[in-house]
């Protein structure tokens, strides 16, 4: 069925293949930039993809002119400035973000300084504040989950009040997103599988939540489809190429999909546990998608039960209530194989959760935006039971 009204966008132009990372320099070229500054964290320099990206520059007539290392686990404003100011005294023209959401948001949030001029990056929080053009950035992820090198969010911790800060604004969309398989092969079968799950949740929160659309229908079912075909794969076997790339192609898949539609109670959770108890952001999503979409399942039987085939399911003659729960044992059933091969937790004890924390960060869910496009309501005492279940 079409709603009422739907918007969709995405100005992202992506290059996904072997040796895509090769294909920087020209296109920075066709950009109209020359002196990039790259944008990471330590761990990706020693794993060696740094090196990549250098090397694609060996010929070329545009260069790196910085290479800023310091990305730290949370994006702050501080790491922002620091990245703003080198900018503009290597005489930068460009950005390229390796890794994962943090350095493009990083990124990002040196691109709002740098636009801001003299003005503060606080003025811009929120959504659509933006009004200057930002500097072309180039992302390339090093892990298939976050989506971000399609998204139009930043997420920065302000290191004074000590709270996040997001960024919603069109201009904040990257110019170039570089799905290179090589660049996730070292991600080890834990992340791998997190990651995976947290794309999975994407896709499977834009197409459940109300404000889907036809076209990030398309973007979602097909990011589930190559979830289910690669993701254990790509779990058990780091150096697989074909399940690499096709993780990587989902996780962007999903991106777009909920870049539009946006997520839903899943994330409002796992943002919850995240700042309650450090659960990192996949395994949250990972641990309480089951549970969730069993919340919703009275609201959108529909939707969930058409998702069955994409995940394996060959009952396609159930009736939708049915069908929905076999969509649901499915998810369950990926996520007991993750956890064989992985040992991603499947419950929250597991994951260094605490019963007696579950009321706080019901407090902090029903406050979280992502809920405002769940299907269903959550109060406190819906989001407290879903935890518990979990638990
Ligand atoms: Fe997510």
């Amino acid at each position: 069925m079409l709603p009422n009204y739907y918007q969709f966008y995405c100005p992202v132009k992506i290059l996904s293949g072997q040796l895509a990372v090769s294909n920087i320099p020209f296109e920075m070229t066709l950009l109209g930039c020359q002196r990039a500054m790259v944008v990471t964290d330590k761990g990706v320099v020693k794993a060696g993809l740094i090196d990549m990206v250098k090397s694609a520059f060996a010929d070329s007539d545009v260069k790196i002119g910085r290479i800023f290392d310091e990305v730290p686990q949370d994006s702050s404003d501080k790491v922002a400035n620091r990245i703003a100011k080198m900018f503009k005294t290597e005489r930068c023209d460009c950005f390229i973000a390796v890794g994962g959401g943090s350095a493009l948001d990083s990124a990002k949030g040196a691109n709002i300084v740098l636009s801001a001029g003299s003005g503060n990056i606080l003025d811009f929080q929120g959504a659509d504040k933006i009004t200057s053009d930002l500097k072309p950035l180039i992302a390339i992820p090093t892990t298939a989950g976050t989506g971000s090198e399609v998204t139009k969010v930043a997420v920065i911790y302000n290191e004074t009040t000590e709270t996040k800060m997001s960024f919603v604004s069109d201009k904040l969309y990257p110019d170039l997103a570089v799905i290179d398989p090589r660049m996730t092969l070292t991600m080890p079968p834990m992340i791998t599988a997190a990651t995976g799950m947290d794309a999975l949740t994407h896709a499977v929160e834009a197409y459940t939540c109300i404000q889907k659309n036809p076209i990030d229908d398309i973007y979602a079912k097909t990011a589930i489809d190559l979830i289910r075909r690669y993701l254990v794969r790509a779990t058990q076997d780091g150096k697989d190429t074909e399940a690499r790339m096709g993780m990587a192609n989902g996780a962007l898949f999903a991106g777009i999909a909920f870049s539009n539609s946006m997520v839903g109670m899943v994330h409002a959770l796992a943002h919850a546990l995240g700042g309650v108890c450090h659960v990192p952001h996949g395994i949250a999503n990972a641990i309480l998608l089951p549970w969730c979409l069993e919340y919703n399942l009275p609201k959108v039987p529909e939707y969930i039960a058409e998702l069955s085939g994409l995940l394996g399911g060959a009952r396609a003659y159930l009736e939708p209530l049915e069908q929905a729960e076999e969509t649901i044992s499915l998810i369950r059933n990926l996520l007991k194989k993750l956890n064989r091969i992985s040992s991603i937790p499947e419950k929250l004890r597991d994951a260094k959760v605490e019963e007696d924390q579950l009321p706080e960060a019901a407090e902090a869910a029903i406050n979280d935006g992502a809920l405002v496009y769940n299907p269903r309501e959550v109060s406190y005492n819906d989001a407290l039971d879903v935890y518990r279940k979990a638990f």
